[in-house]
């Protein structure tokens, strides 16, 4: 059977909106939907197609929403479940598809489910969370670590039993085993689908069910407590990445196929041979395992290139690639890779083959933002300190305008801005037709125009030194894309048997239109589009 190339989130971008930070419309210094009906305009314009709103539901706020205390709603700093419907609507007349955020590990601890689970051991809803006696030394059950420091058990004084939680305290992991919290969830699914939603990037999806016999995970003899986070000192053998998700992720992929055209993403933080087997037999489960090889790759042309081959080989006949250069847990791509290469960056998401997603901001070169752990408000800066693990510094507001509060707000935001927002802001960058926003534009424009960009064959081409360089190719077009990863000019070869080519754009925006005879000469730090 052939299998699809054009659906739309084969061919289409993903726009990652992290709601606190996009567009503050109520002033209350903090982002809302409003705001985010505000610039589909603006999203329209870059040239997006769908747009991912991490979570908007009602919540505590201890970990940013993704603590969730009511599935089904919108919590008041963002909105109300009208001027969603009202989002959703402007944004389909935008022809935007909206994909939401579910979190369906763990819920808050103010989760009415939650706050029945913990009030006895004879409640209905004991079983929906992972409750445990002590280990006989009177500890906690196993060894298992939290994502966010210190241990996964929690002792509950009320009911003298531990629940396991995955991160903080304050968010329960719910028990998967038990089939009426899998249908509670499709419920939520079925909730959102109905009203439209195009789909969900479901949070950490690899680790929805942990080992049935609670056995202690190993240690890791590579751990180095100078360089790591504690929880490296195990390998999570058995609480995350278990045989048992994939019938979970299974059932999920039914629900979303309920209903036409809709999407189903899994943040999965794992290597590609393993996070390969979440496209399922068959491609039965996750449309697109969320790819983050790049988030953490040495900016290098070699290594990239590797990676890039070692993906293409492992994905299952029929799986559709996808790439992630950033998103609102890791630091900014443009302080990862430097201002330089971050143009370069964007061409390689841009002309990759498979489903690209933007992190919000990255296309005006937002950095990272310095705020030290004391000033932080991210719990894992708290957890962790002096780690430099704290996420605030890529989830600062979007940088609009030079005016005070760059555009984001009238009244002083959240989390602060970057210093230099008073130059790097879209209205300035829309007016300077070399800025990397402009360059996003013509990348995206580029990637629609082309079938050979959208939905091309990949092919490497041999280099030396620092340039990475392949060809996409469609029935009847053929481009060349080379990426100088370095900041001394450099060379290339156009393809044996295609001696001729005209080049559609650099990342410096200053070339076009030229005609290339058997080489192609690339500045530091420069990246080319040739159709041969
Ligand atoms: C992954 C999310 O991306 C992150 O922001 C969150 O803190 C954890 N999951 C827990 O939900």
């Amino acid at each position: 059977m052939p299998v699809a190339t054009n659906r739309w989130w084969q061919t289409g971008i993903i726009y990652q909106v992290y709601p606190r930070s996009f567009q503050d419309e109520n002033r209350d210094g903090v982002g809302d939907l409003e705001g985010i009906r505000r610039r589909l305009t603006y999203l329209a314009e870059l040239g997006v197609d769908a747009i991912w709103l991490s979570p908007i539901f009602p919540s505590p706020m201890a970990d940013f929403g993704y603590d969730i205390s009511d599935y089904t709603g919108i919590d008041p700093v963002f909105g109300t479940l009208d001027q969603f419907d009202a989002l959703l609507e402007a944004a389909h007349e935008h022809g935007l598809k909206l994909l939401l955020d579910l979190v369906p590990n763990h819920t808050s601890d103010r989760h009415p489910w939650f706050v029945e689970s913990r009030a006895s051991r004879e409640s209905p809803k004991r079983d929906w969370y992972i409750w445990k006696d002590s280990a006989p030394d009177g500890g906690p059950p196993s060894n298992w670590l939290s994502e966010f420091g210190g241990g996964a058990w929690e002792y509950d004084e009320q009911t003298k039993q531990y629940y396991c939680h995955t991160f903080l305290a304050a968010q329960p992991d719910l028990n998967w085993r038990n089939p009426d919290v899998r249908r509670a969830i499709h419920d939520v699914m079925r909730f959102w689908l109905k009203r439209g939603v195009d789909g969900f990037r479901v949070d950490v999806i690899w680790h929805l069910i942990k080992d049935e016999q609670f056995r202690d995970n190993p240690p890791d003899p590579d751990y180095d407590p100078g360089q790591q986070r504690p929880k490296r000192a195990f390998i999570p053998l058995y609480t995350a990445d278990r045989p048992e998700v994939h019938d979970v992720i299974r059932e999920m992929r039914r629900v979303v196929d309920e209903f036409p055209d809709r999407l189903l993403i899994g943040e999965i933080y794992l290597p590609i041979e393993r996070l390969v087997v979440y496209y399922g037999h068959d491609l039965s489960e996750l449309h697109l395992p969320f790819n983050f090889a790049l988030l953490n790759a040495p900016w290098q042309a070699h290594t990239i290139a590797k990676l890039i081959d070692e993906y293409e080989q492992q994905l299952p006949p029929g799986g559709w690639p996808n790439w992630v250069l950033g998103n609102h847990d890791r630091p900014r791509v443009a302080s990862r890779v430097g201002a330089a290469q971050a143009p370069v960056a964007a061409m390689l998401l841009l002309t990759l083959r498979g489903t690209p997603t933007i992190y919000y901001g990255d296309e005006i070169g937002m950095e990272q933002v310095e705020i030290a752990d004391q000033a932080a408000r991210d719990p894992v800066a708290h957890n962790l300190p002096g780690l430099g693990l704290g996420r605030d510094g890529c989830r600062t507001p979007m940088q609009w305008d030079a005016g005070r509060y760059a555009g984001f707000s009238d009244t002083e935001p959240w989390l602060p801005l970057e210093t230099n927002y008073k130059e790097r802001n879209v209205a300035a960058l829309q007016t300077d037709q070399t800025s990397i926003y402009q360059l996003h534009r013509r990348l995206i424009a580029l990637r629609r125009q082309h079938p050979a960009l959208h939905a091309g064959n990949y092919r490497p081409l041999p280099t030396e030194g620092d340039v990475l360089a392949f060809v996409r190719e469609a029935a009847d077009e053929r481009i060349l894309v080379a990426l100088n990863m370095g900041a001394d000019p450099a060379e290339i070869n156009l393809p044996a048997g295609q001696a001729e080519g005209r080049l559609l754009l650099s990342t410096f925006c200053d070339r076009s239109d030229e005609r290339l005879r058997g080489k192609l000469g690339l500045r530091g730090n420069e990246g080319v589009i040739v159709r041969l």
